[in-house]
């Protein structure tokens, strides 16, 4: 096969490929909830993907439906992305590790918004049962890093350490491309938006889906420091067209599980499926993948949402929170 250090016989490396799959949220039977949808769509897309053969892939956050409760849920995923027999590349996203922090709740009564707060102690359990992260490393030219971008401002330790990371980042040469892998998107309707309030109805999904300015701007400054030509984003679980800021280009990717809020955006599709990049000699091209085929299983039990703890049904062999 033609790589970096075998080329092509005109001395060109041939087009690659790198894919980025996100919102995958594997569930599992033992949880207080389980969609076996979501399960039956994450191995349609795995499938996909492994007749693709990508280089590559980069997993984008929730690999779970509920890591952040249940323990056992990432042994699962890891399980069944390793499966692929591809190279794998993972950050956290709010379901494994917990969500964007506030002191203030949002206006439904059905969740807490406090109390889902990404924590130290849930970051560190993913890096110890999934893997560590923040992460960077070059493929054939190609730079790629990722952390979990929601962090930045909260002076959690993983929030330090990823300042200082960055701050490396920007000290090493530059790629061909630096692609960098993110949970949430940086913004969520244009780059320079205004900070939306979690206790507005109309805007609370503004506020859950992005960064707020502060964060926002410090990291788009520190992509650019650090030379970064992509960022790819999930948690919206709705695919919108590429959009490029001051030589960035922003992809926010579908999710492989369930569709969401294809409506809340003009320009949003929430049809299911993942991105495939090709890689050419000066271009990185994304093309969206639908499923070729979405579950119709209609046997999933629980609420979805964030619901309480009061809320979450346990039967005779479901397991309580933890491991
Ligand atoms: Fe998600």
């Amino acid at each position: 096969m033609p790589s970096a250090d075998n080329p092509t016989p005109s001395g060109q490396d041939a087009p690659w490929k790198f894919a980025h799959v996100t919102d995958i949220h594997i569930g599992s039977e033992r949880s207080f909830r389980f969609n076996p949808a979501f399960n039956d769509n994450w191995e349609t897309a795995r499938r996909q993907i492994m007749d693709l053969n990508p280089d590559l892939l980069l997993v984008g956050g929730d690999i779970a439906r509920d890591g952040s409760i249940h323990d056992f849920e990432f042994a699962n995923s890891c399980a069944s992305i390793d499966e692929a027999g591809i190279p794998w590349h993972v950050i956290p996203g709010n379901m494994d590790t917990g969500n964007k922090v506030t002191e203030l709740d949002g206006p439904w009564t059905e969740r807490d918004d406090p109390s889902l707060n990404v924590t130290e102690e849930l970051l560190e359990n993913f890096r110890q049962r999934v893997r560590p992260f923040p992460w960077t490393f070059l493929h054939r030219g190609i730079r790629f890093s990722g952390f979990y971008e929601i962090v930045t401002g909260t002076e959690l330790p993983t929030d330090l350490e990823a300042r200082r990371w960055l701050e490396e980042l920007a000290t090493l040469p530059p790629a061909r491309r630096h692609i960098m892998l993110n949970h949430y998107p940086l913004f969520v309707h244009e780059p320079d938006e205004v900070a939306y309030d979690l206790t507005d109805k109309d805007h609370y999904h503004d506020w859950y889906f992005g960064l707020d300015p502060e964060p926002r701007r410090f990291l788009m400054d520190a992509y650019r420091k650090a030379n970064v030509t992509h960022v790819l984003s999930g948690h919206i679980h709705c695919r919108r067209p590429p959009i490029e800021v001051d030589g960035i280009v922003y992809c926010k990717g579908p999710s492989t599980a369930f569709p969401q809020f294809g409506d809340h955006f003009p320009d949003g599709d929430d049809t299911l499926g993942f991105l495939v990049f090709t890689v050419a000699e000066d271009t990185v091209t994304p093309e969206f993948v639908p499923l070729e085929k979405v579950s119709r299983r209609t046997d999933a039990r629980g609420p979805g949402g964030h619901p309480k703890p009061e809320a979450r049904i346990y039967g005779g062999h479901q397991e309580r929170d933890g491991n």
